[in-house]
């Protein structure tokens, strides 16, 4: 049982007085987590962590889906121990940088350049500024029910949170339903002309209908936009490397980040010669586009990790361990509600590169009441779960079993909650949506 949680209660006393949200991603928050839960990690090995009162977890969102490989995977940290010894940032370019652009760019067929950045929103905003120097346009679209792009105003100007960014930049981003055509053709109607890109991740976790995205790009093109595939969830994690390979298209551009370096701080902007090379300078007279343009961008021991996140993908069958992993999370998770008989109430998404738990009341409404439970459940049996589960290649059958352990025995809770209610069970309050207007 892990109830202890002294120096986390000391940590979120304070952390807030330091640092505004207690974090450096609002998902990362206190009002994220129930209120029997670790504040600060300490400490990961693999599938592990350990928070500050000692507590060991199965970890389960991994890095928010950016440890592929495990916490302080050798093989990556030998080669970023190699880096570090040789100096991280040089006034001209780090030789690794050409080997990481070849390394990279070999994997994504019909894109030719790659630019480097330290986050996704970088390479996200980046591609879209890209988009618009090249069409002359000022619209990016994307699927207004998905939730995250950037953290930059032309994303988060059109989130509920838009405090603080002009509406004339939030009217410049237009939104249509995700995995509809129609949705999107309506979208291009409405504006003709004007849209310079559609920005997407490629899927989510119920999958796609059949052909979507092939049909998605071409009728981008047929407007006149260029169309970006975000794959900062989906690289390393659908397919190697991203659901681009997996579903044969081509788009203008792409974007990667998260598990791609292992945890470590590269994220990368992908395209076609003739976009990428508008950030260019060979082309005398030509106006210049400021592309990114980052002092850390080619901190080279990030991208030694990244390059060593290659190798072992390329040596490894990662994807079919982390999917397997996710197969059997998903059949075993599914015999526990079955046998609880708890299937009206809690379902889960049949995407073994990321099975998603959905938490229901009695009336079959998603309930965050009962979701923060069914954390705060999984926490006290060692499993520290927000939802998802993030296979990584350090995912063992044991962490398989402990979670289907776990889960079991939250079901029980669950059980009896739905009866009398998650209040009498739940300390705390309820975990909060990230995006709300108020706080
Ligand atoms: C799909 C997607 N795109 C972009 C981003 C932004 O990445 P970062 O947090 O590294 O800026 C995220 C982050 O969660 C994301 O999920």
């Amino acid at each position: 049982m892990t109830n202890k949680f002294i120096k986390s209660d000391a940590f979120r006393s304070k952390i807030h007085d330091l640092i505004p949200g207690g974090a450096h991603t609002y998902s990362k928050g206190d009002d994220q987590f129930p209120l029997l839960s670790p504040a600060a990690i300490s400490h990961g090995k693999g599938s592990q962590v350990w928070d500050i009162d000692g507590n060991r977890f199965l970890d389960c969102s991994m890095g928010l889906t950016s440890v592929i490989l495990g916490h302080a995977y050798e093989p990556v940290l030998e080669r970023v121990r190699a880096e570090l010894e040789k100096g991280v940032n040089f006034q001209r370019p780090a030789y690794i940088e050409m080997e990481m652009a070849e390394r990279f760019l070999k994997n994504i067929p019909g894109h030719d350049m790659i630019k480097f950045a330290k986050n996704g929103s970088t390479v996200t905003t980046a591609a879209t500024k890209l988009a618009r120097a090249y069409t002359g346009r000022k619209l990016i679209a994307f699927p207004g029910d998905h939730p995250f792009y950037s953290y930059d105003d032309w994303f988060i100007g059109k989130t509920v949170c838009d405090k603080g960014i002009p509406e004339e930049i939030s009217a410049l981003s237009v939104t249509y339903r995700s995995d509809d055509l129609d949705s999107l053709r309506e979208l291009f109607e409405k504006y003709p002309g004007q849209i310079a890109c559609v920005i997407s991740e490629p899927e989510k976790n119920f999958g796609l209908p059949e052909g979507y995205l092939a049909k998605a790009i071409e009728l981008t093109h047929r407007h006149g936009a260029l169309y970006i595939i975000d794959e900062m969830i989906t690289g390393y994690k659908t397919a190697f490397p991203g659901s681009l390979t997996k579903y044969k298209v081509k788009p203008d551009m792409a974007t990667w980040g998260k598990g791609v370096a292992n945890g470590f701080s590269f994220c990368a902007l992908t395209g076609t010669k003739e976009i990428m090379e508008l950030g260019g300078i060979r082309e005398t007279g030509k106006e210049k586009v400021f592309l990114v343009s980052t002092t850390h961008g080619g901190e080279t021991h990030n991208i030694g990790a990244a390059i060593a996140t290659i190798d072992v993908f390329e040596q490894h069958d990662v994807i079919g361990h982390n999917h397997a992993i996710g197969d059997r999370l998903i059949a075993k998770c599914k015999e526990a509600v079955k046998s609880a008989d708890l299937g009206d109430f809690v379902g889960i998404a049949p995407c073994n590169w990321m099975p998603v738990f959905i938490f229901k009341d009695r009336e079959k409404t998603a309930s965050a009441g009962l979701r923060t439970l069914a954390m705060q459940e999984m926490i006290r049996n060692g499993v520290l779960f927000q939802g998802v589960f993030v296979p990584c290649f350090s995912h063992t059958e044991e962490d398989v079993a402990h979670f289907a352990d776990a889960f079991g025995k939250t079901l029980d809770v669950y059980a009896k909650a739905l009866e009398d209610g998650f209040e009498k069970h739940l300390k705390g309050e309820p975990a909060k949506p990230v995006f709300r207007k108020y706080l």
